[in-house]
């Protein structure tokens, strides 16, 4: 099948490689002319573990191609999949700018019909804009040429993206038309051979299943940060209690990690956008604010805890580990690492930083400054700073050398946000261990 992909960002790319590597044809298209010159040179531009193998294998055959293009895109594709972004307008509502220029292209340019497949996360109705972008641009120029528009959000995780596409737990399809429903099992069939995941349903409903989706994670990432808040209050242990609940079925072991908070392109913007939908129809959405406020208090939990150890940080050096916003990626929107390190430099304190893969995007966001020293590895941030921050929860801190980790301090102190020790055997060791709702004995 001939499949044409709008925006060449961590949807696009993934969902472009995926499907050409089932044999489709896959044009990518991006407005970003330096993205497109990487990939066509076969650069990824950006850290998805495995994309860079599928997207060269399916260029070498000719079957993945990239295009600024976008008149040759529309020629293409039977599919005319819309993955642009939609960033937080000023007021917090998803910006449809991207979305709807894209509809009005795809309505100037095509001449036969197309189902017209948006995968960026945008709110309820948007599919009947983006119907209505496309018939005023066919209106305009007379012609009149069938094509459907279709919801179909996209669930995939960053840093397990490919399998996240390639193995779906499901695929869910807004549509009111039989014949784009059944083009699209055909487009997913190669996915989804052991049983049918596709879910098929209307285009609202389809809609909002993606923006419920992620209000509900991030729902249980601010339950859980605010009962780890309650913990350190009471003294009690999170972790015990995480084991304890998580094994009620009804309630389940996934995502009920305490932390630093919710970061990342999808949490922070859906839930703000789902409130500001809410806000449109009238409906005060209590939760939804209540689960932003807790993330945005939980984002300043670790520079709390470092200034009420240290009083002063004016001079102090910080050494932080994990810069994304969350492991296997370089993403580091709305990362809560860049809520500690700006809040630090603040205070007048220094920063000694290692990711294994974010830091050239650090760079690019901070640029060059006295006050960050991006380092060569974990052991070296940790080279002459007062204490060590954890944010990020990537596999090589989980066992570090705690020997070499209190020799290369000056003084042993550790702020755990993503609680990877034992509060015992850290006190054993001899350092000041401050974790995430652990109550006495790590807070
Ligand atoms: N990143 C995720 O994990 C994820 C997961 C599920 C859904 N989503 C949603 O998918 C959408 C895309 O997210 P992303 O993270 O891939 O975004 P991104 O910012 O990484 O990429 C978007 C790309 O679209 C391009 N673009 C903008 N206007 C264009 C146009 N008119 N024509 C062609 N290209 C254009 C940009 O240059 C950019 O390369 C968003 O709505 C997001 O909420 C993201």
């Amino acid at each position: 099948m001939k499949i044409t992909i709008f925006g060449s960002g961590y949807v696009g790319l993934v969902t472009g490689a995926c499907l050409a590597d089932a044999g489709n044809h896959v044009l990518c298209v991006d407005i970003d002319p330096r993205k497109i010159e990487m990939l066509k040179r076969g650069e990824m531009p950006i850290h998805e573990p495995g994309l860079e193998a599928v997207a060269a294998r399916n260029a070498e055959q000719g079957r993945l191609l990239f295009t600024t293009d976008a008149v040759e895109g529309v020629a293409h594709g039977l599919f005319q999949i819309i993955a642009v972004g939609t960033p937080p307008d000023e007021d917090g509502s998803a910006d449809l700018r991207y979305v709807l220029a894209v509809a009005r292209t795809i309505g100037t340019h095509m001449s036969d019909y197309k189902v017209v497949m948006t995968k960026s996360t945008v709110p309820v109705g948007t599919a009947d804009k983006v119907r209505a972008a496309v018939d005023a641009a066919l209106a305009e120029r007379g012609a009149a040429i069938d094509f459907d528009t279709v919801s179909n959000p996209e669930f995939l995780k960053e840093g397990a993206a490919i399998g996240d596409f390639m193995r779906p737990d499901r695929v869910v399809v807004g549509t009111d038309s039989p014949r784009a429903a059944d083009l699209i099992r055909s487009l997913y069939e190669p996915y989804t051979r052991n049983r049918e995941r596709m879910i098929v349903m209307d285009i609202r409903s389809a809609e909002l299943t993606k923006y419920a989706a992620n209000a509900m994670l991030a729902t249980k990432i601010s339950f859980m940060n605010e009962l780890a808040n309650l913990a350190d209050h009471f003294g009690a242990d999170i972790e015990q209690v995480r084991v304890g609940i998580g094994s009620d079925p009804r309630i389940g072991y996934a995502f009920i990690y305490p932390g630093v908070g919710y970061g990342g392109s999808c949490f922070p913007k859906d839930v703000q956008a789902l409130a500001r939908s809410a806000a449109e129809v009238g409906y005060d959405a209590d939760m939804l604010a209540a689960v932003e406020a807790v993330n945005y208090r939980q984002k300043q939990v670790l520079f709390k805890k470092i200034q009420a150890h240290f009083g002063k940080l004016d001079g102090l050096v910080i050494a932080v580990w994990g810069l994304a916003f969350k492991p296997n990626t370089d993403d580091m929107r709305e990362a809560p690492s860049r809520v500690l390190i700006e809040a630090l430099w603040a205070a007048g304190a220094t920063v000694r930083a290692y990711d294994p893969v974010a830091m050239p995007e650090t760079r690019r966001i901070y640029g060059e400054r006295a006050d960050l020293t991006l380092c060569r590895s974990s052991p070296h941030a940790l080279e002459g700073a007062d204490a060590l921050a954890i944010v990020t929860e990537w596999r090589e801190f989980r066992s570090p050398d705690f020997n070499d980790m209190k020799k290369a301090l000056r003084s042993p102190v550790v702020f755990d946000g993503r609680n990877l020790y034992d509060p015992a055997s850290m006190a054993r060791a001899g350092f000041s261990y401050y974790a995430i709702g652990r109550g006495k004995r790590a807070s």
